[in-house]
């Protein structure tokens, strides 16, 4: 049974007076009046322990959205039980069934719960209403109907036969359960690491960041709706070290796969390989992590095209996508026009609530990320080496706001050139325009990341050079474009190095790692 390939997803106008901004306003109101009660579920069932931990929006910290119930050890154990006792009927029931439950899922967000989306990722996570439609509509809708697509065409793939006998390949799960653990900054990630596997015929024990749960139990309820049957996805918020201890250790764990820092990753991938006699058989490890993506121009760049490129790709999401841009390698021909030009465009940036449609920068995550980001930012105050170009302020009083920040400095191996921090921090080095291989090579050593880059240049010999050069510096590499905004079908993405196994999501080579393939020959 085919599946043809999809169109994406149009992304809506929210234009003052349409019909989806009315609605969206509504949906808003009703979130914030309401208090949550957000439950795992575990089995098909909702989860209630009594430990209630409090939704809060990071941009109005002391509004309470609702509370989600904080699971133990021994609801992971359940989770697990959940997924080890669906699977047998799930991995049985025809691709068509559990195919269009997926296909089901997308048109329920399309069509019905987009607001809702859209919604609770705004206010639980602090993204603008344009941030949040291509995530989580656009996107996740994308991973949905997209994979479907690829999952029919991996299955169609035979091998050949010859007279005398017959030769197959049975696609099948991988056997045992999957673990998904999910990240705070895109909720389309957060839906398509337990759906891929699960598409596949796995079942799954989910764990998203804690401030993705808003979202992340909107999207289990419309699965739920879609007709996905219990103990399929078993969505459960506990620890990270309570997690680990139970699922590493179990002898079903077939897999894990992960979106989240190099660091949390490194960790699990070290307990997995002392735990690899435990399993029954050896687990997929997939993992996109972290990122310090470069934007580098060379001296043919239009200063417009460099400043537009740096001012969106840094600072949307308040940088926290894993492909922001966050080190830029300006040549001096230029460099004063940029600087001017991206000041410019960062001055007439508003920064608020989500629920003034007008602000494009919102607030970053949590206390954690807020009080960390500070330090790197008073610290470059204070040193020598760099100097703030424009921002630098920060406020928690009412939420957790970073104004965009840009720092320059005269040191390529500055500490915020090199090290990851995931908000609106930019950082801007200047290098002599006639040196552009030697500023090519800076960018390939400076970090132990890989994920997302751009060349930005007019000259064609430039951009040859730097992608001859970028090859292992960048798994998602733009020319003349920001680093951000991969779109599924169209942008594979995922990164190398110390950015993840490359693993591309929302594409057949991330759909393989979810299958363990039986051959068969049959002798006539
Ligand atoms: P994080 O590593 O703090 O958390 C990710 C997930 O891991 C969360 O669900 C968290 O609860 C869980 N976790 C934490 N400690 C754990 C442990 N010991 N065992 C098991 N699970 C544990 O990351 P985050 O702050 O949510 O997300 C930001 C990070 O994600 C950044 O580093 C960013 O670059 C990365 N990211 C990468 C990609 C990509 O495609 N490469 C995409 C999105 C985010
Ligand atoms: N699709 C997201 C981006 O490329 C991950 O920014």
């Amino acid at each position: 049974f085919s599946y043809p390939l999809p169109v994406n997803e149009p992304v809506l106008s929210y234009a003052p007076g349409s019909p989806e901004k009315l609605r969206l306003k509504k949906v808003l109101a009703e979130l914030k009046k309401k208090e949550a009660d957000v439950p795992m579920y575990i089995g098909g069932r909702a989860v209630r322990t009594g430990n209630r931990i409090a939704l809060n929006p990071p941009h109005e910290r002391n509004h309470v959205l609702g509370y989600y119930h904080e699971g133990e050890e021994k609801h992971v154990r359940q989770a697990i039980d959940a997924a080890l006792k669906a699977k047998e009927s799930w991995a049985a029931m025809s691709w068509e069934t559990r195919a269009n439950i997926f296909l089901r899922a997308a048109d329920l967000i399309a069509t019905k719960y987009r607001p809702y989306m859209n919604g609770t990722t705004m206010l639980g996570q602090s993204k603008n209403i344009f941030q949040a439609e291509i995530d989580a509509a656009c996107e996740l809708i994308d991973f949905l109907k997209f994979n479907v697509h690829f999952l029919s065409e991996i299955y169609k793939q035979q091998p050949i036969s010859s007279p005398g006998m017959h030769n197959r390949m049975e696609w099948r799960p991988l056997e045992g359960f999957v673990l998904a653990i999910t990240p705070f900054n895109f909720t389309a990630i957060g839906g398509n690491l337990p759906t891929s596997a699960a598409m596949c015929g796995n079942t799954v024990v989910w764990k998203p960041a804690h401030t993705q749960i808003y979202s992340a139990q909107m999207f289990m309820r419309i699965l739920q709706e879609a007709g996905l049957p219990d103990g399929v996805i078993n969505l459960i918020y506990v620890d990270g070290p309570t997690l680990g201890e139970v699922c590493f250790n179990h002898p079903d764990f077939a897999g894990v796969h992960f979106t989240g820092s190099t660091g949390v990753f490194n960790t699990m991938w070290s307990t997995i390989g002392a735990n690899i006699s435990k399993y029954r058989s050896y687990p997929r490890i997939v993992g996109e992590t972290g990122g310090k993506d470069f934007v580098i121009a060379h001296r043919s760049a239009d200063p417009d095209v460099v400043a537009t490129a740096l001012a969106r790709g840094a600072f949307e999401f308040q940088g926290q996508k894993c492909s922001a841009a966050s080190r830029a390698y300006i040549p001096s021909n230029i460099a004063d026009a940029v600087k001017k030009k991206l000041v410019e465009q960062i001055q007439s940036m508003k920064m608020g609530s989500v629920e003034d449609f007008t602000n494009f920068v919102n607030a970053v995550i949590d206390e954690r990320s807020y009080d960390k980001l500070k330090k790197y930012i008073d610290n470059a105050k204070k040193d020598r080496k760099a100097k703030i170009l424009v921002g630098g302020t920060c406020d928690k009083r009412k939420g957790f706001f970073i104004e965009p920040t840009v720092i320059e400095t005269r040191d390529p191996k500055y500490v915020t050139m090199c090290e990851e921090l995931f908000g609106p921090v930019l950082t801007i080095y200047v290098y002599d325009a006639n040196q552009f291989e030697k500023a090519l090579n800076l960018v390939d050593t400076t970090s132990p990341y890989a994920l997302t880059g751009s060349i930005i240049a007019q000259d064609r010999a430039a951009v040859e050079l730097a992608t001859n050069v970028l090859r292992n510096s960048a798994g998602n590499f733009y020319i003349n474009d920001k680093p951000t905004g991969a779109v599924v079908g169209q942008q594979p993405f995922g990164g190398a190095r110390g950015s993840g196994t490359n693993d591309k999501a929302g594409s057949m080579i991330n759909l393989y790692r979810w299958l363990s393939a039986r051959t068969i020959k049959e002798t006539f």
